[in-house]
């Protein structure tokens, strides 16, 4: 078990298993291995579009765009005349991400916003139906509590890297510089785990996502 989720032999076959991207998330994922880009894992991606193809939003909001690998992926499922607005902070990554987006003709439908998520998230507006949470872990309460008002009811969160390489349920495999990051990721998962709103779900797949469904107002 090299990742502390999941045993070897099970992320083996799911990787075995699962299709393959081809085209540009093809290449993107081949730079992303080059170069330590933190991508959303197969297993995930998988998940995650069978999330889409049954919910198919129409405006999607991401934090943490990398090079627009998850973005990109997204955009293939959302409705036709969606949007999705995507955070990131790093220069390089938004230059590359800028370039993918325009290589694949989708610069009316990704917007990305350079800048820290933290400051630039406030100024947002709108409705959407998926929030795509996957940047810095120890804001995502606030993450949360800031675009909680712009989810539609039946609208999702999902949230990357919640188990956080096994550490987020076993204190032996977390280093002291982590306890932050740590306490924070707990605190969100049982907030989002009991909020009245939300109907939840904890899936130990990749490093972790979750998946919460905003309830509506009469039930
Ligand atoms: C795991 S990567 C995102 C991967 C991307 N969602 C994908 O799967 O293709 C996380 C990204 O979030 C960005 N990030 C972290 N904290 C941020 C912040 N406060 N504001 C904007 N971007 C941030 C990092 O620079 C990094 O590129």
């Amino acid at each position: 078990m090299t990742d502390n989720i999941n045993y070897n032999h099970i992320v083996e076959y799911l990787n075995n298993t699962l299709p393959d991207t081809d085209g540009l998330l093809r290449q993107i994922e081949l730079y992303a291995h080059e170069n330590n880009v933190p991508i959303i894992q197969k297993e995930v991606r998988c998940f995650l579009g069978m999330l889409l193809k049954y919910k198919a939003p129409k405006n999607i909001i991401e934090l943490g765009t990398a090079i627009g690998y998850s973005s990109l992926f997204f955009s293939d499922y959302i409705k036709k005349d969606g949007h999705i607005v995507t955070f990131e902070r790093e220069k390089e990554y938004f230059d590359i991400a800028t370039s993918n987006i325009a290589k694949a003709g989708k610069e009316d439908t990704i917007k990305i916003i350079f800048g820290d998520a933290y400051e630039n998230v406030k100024s947002l507006s709108g409705k959407y139906d998926m929030i795509f949470m996957d940047a810095n872990k120890s804001m995502y309460r606030y993450y949360f509590d800031t675009l909680f008002p712009l989810l539609e009811e039946g609208g999702i969160i999902v949230c990357d890297n919640i188990l956080y390489k096994g550490m987020i349920s076993n204190d032996d495999l977390a280093p002291r510089k982590q306890n932050t990051i740590i306490t924070n990721i707990r605190d969100f998962l049982s907030y989002i785990s009991h909020h009245d709103k939300l109907e939840t779900s904890i899936i130990p797949i990749g490093d972790g996502v979750s998946v919460s469904v905003k309830r509506s107002t009469d039930k």
